[in-house]
This record gives structure tokens, C-alpha cells and sequence, in this order.
């Protein structure tokens, strides 16, 4: 297998399973030391060992606790010295009307999927800037570009996302560090099994001119190339990978 990754020192929030997980192996694979950082600690240690090359950990992590989040970017320095790639992918999304949505339900989307990728960003950034280098690649999603149905709090927290990813490439970029997002259409995992019923799954499928949902593989790729040399000159993007329905 071509090593593309050799070395690297990825953090993935969110790993233990789905997308993140995906991805993590797939980096593995390639040479990449991958830090496996989820706030459920039995399936983050579970995904460490079941990938397929060593010299990677898993560390139970809440990203919307800032104590948390500087106890991983301890931990990762006191293991791997250096940080090369932070993919920020941990994340939640139930499907609530606004009307039902409750303050609450509103800000623990908010507080994960925003504040999340905030504290850890802040948690690890400092490292980069000593480094001199870094990626940073938010897991952002279509619905915070064109907006979901029962997902006004979701998609806020991930248009939110995708202003943070650009404003932040604007003041990482003199400081070596590249910041991108990457948003998905609806991917097939086990959440959005959970999530969304299989006719709106259906009915979604009729407007996406590909005529399939994602699968975490296809997403593989494309956050591989994000972390590798060939993005060097890339910053500030949003890579869409929706199999076409929103082309913007
Ligand atoms: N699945 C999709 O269709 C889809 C589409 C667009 C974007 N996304 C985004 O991709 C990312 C991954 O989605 P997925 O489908 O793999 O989700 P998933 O539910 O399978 O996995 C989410 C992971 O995040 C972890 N997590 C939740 N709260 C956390 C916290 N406070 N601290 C640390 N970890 C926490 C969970 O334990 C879990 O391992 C999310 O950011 C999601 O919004 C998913």
C-alpha cells in the first residue's frame, strides 16, 4: 500500500465509529499515527485496536469540555511530540422540528458541533503555530449550505462550521496552517440509519444526481488528499461530496 500518510500524526475527533473511523483506518493504512479522540472510551479503545497498523491510541475525550480538550492535546504531545493533522468530526444530529426543538436540544447541537470544533481547534492550534505547519479539516456538511429539513439547529452549528473554517484559514495562513472543511451530503452509517426514516432516505435519493446516498468511503479520498501535500496551496474550502445535490 502506497504510504502516502507515513508518519503523519492525525487527531479525528469522533472516531470510534461511523465517517471518522472510516477515515482513520484509511489514513492507518497508508502510514498515518492516528489519535482516536471520542468521548465514548470503550469504542474508541475497540477502533484503536482493530486498526490494521500500530503506534496509534485512542483517548476519551469530550470535545464540548475544555478541561477535556487540553488533557488530549497534552496527552498527544506527551505521546507524538507533534500534531500534523487536526480533523475536527465529532458531531450530533437529531432530526427536530423547530417548532418541538427545545433551548436545549438546541444548544447541545450547538455545543458539540460548534463549540466542539472551537475548543479543540483552540486546544491544538497552539501546537501548530510552534511547528510552523498544520491542517486543519472541519467535518462540515450540506446542510449548512443550503439548510435541512428538522435540522435548523444542525445547520447552523455547520454554516457556523464553515465561517470559522474560513475566517481562521485567513489568520492560519501566514502561520503555515491550512484550514478546509468538507461537507457531505447524507452519508450511509449507523446514525443516519437511526436518524432519518428510510422513505425521506428515498425521497432525498431522487434529487441527488448520482441516485445514491454517500458511503463513508467516498469520503475517504477526498480527506486523504486534504491531509497530504497535494492540498498544500488550499485554504479556506469547502469541498462538497453530495454526489451532486447542491452544486454550488
Ligand atoms: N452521516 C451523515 O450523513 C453526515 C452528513 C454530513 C456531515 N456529517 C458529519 O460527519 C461527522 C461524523 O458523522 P457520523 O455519521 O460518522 O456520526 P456518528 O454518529 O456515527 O459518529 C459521531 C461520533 O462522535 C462522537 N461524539 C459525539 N459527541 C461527542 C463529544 N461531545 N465529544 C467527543 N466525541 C463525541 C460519538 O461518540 C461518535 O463516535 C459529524 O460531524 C456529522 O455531522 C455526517
Amino acid at each position: 500500500m502506497d504510504q502516502i500518510h507515513a508518519n503523519q500524526v492525525i487527531v479525528i475527533t469522533g472516531a470510534a465509529q461511523g465517517i471518522g473511523l472510516t477515515i482513520a483506518r484509511y489514513l492507518n493504512e497508508r502510514g498515518a499515527m492516528i489519535v482516536i479522540a471520542d468521548i465514548n472510551e470503550e469504542a474508541a479503545q475497540r477502533a484503536v485496536e482493530n486498526l490494521p497498523t500500530g503506534k496509534s491510541i485512542a483517548v476519551k475525550c469530550d470535545v464540548t469540555s475544555e478541561e477535556s480538550v487540553n488533557d488530549l492535546a497534552k496527552t498527544v504531545m506527551e505521546k507524538f511530540s507533534r500534531v500534523d493533522i487536526l480533523i475536527n468530526n465529532a458531531g450530533y444530529f437529531p432530526v427536530r422540528l423547530f417548532s418541538d426543538m427545545s433551548y436545549s436540544e438546541w444548544n447541545k447541537v450547538i455545543d458539540i458541533n460548534l463549540n466542539g470544533t472551537f475548543l479543540v481547534t483552540k486546544a491544538i492550534y497552539p501546537i501548530m503555530i510552534r511547528q510552523r505547519s498544520g491542517k486543519i479539516i472541519n467535518m462540515a456538511s450540506v446542510s449548512g449550505r443550503v439548510g435541512g429539513f428538522g435540522f435548523t439547529h444542525y445547520s447552523a452549528s455547520k454554516a457556523a462550521v464553515i465561517g470559522l473554517t474560513k475566517a481562521l484559514a485567513k489568520e492560519a495562513g501566514s502561520l503555515g496552517i491550512t484550514v478546509n472543511a468538507v461537507a457531505p451530503g447524507v452519508i450511509e452509517t449507523e446514525t443516519t440509519k437511526n436518524v432519518f426514516p428510510g422513505f425521506a432516505l428515498k425521497e432525498y435519493t431522487k434529487s441527488v444526481p448520482l441516485q445514491r446516498l454517500g458511503t463513508e468511503a467516498d469520503l475517504q479520498g477526498v480527506v486523504s488528499f486534504l491531509c497530504s501535500a497535494g492540498s498544500d496551496y488550499m485554504t479556506g474550502q469547502v469541498v462538497t461530496v453530495d454526489g451532486g445535490y447542491t452544486m454550488i
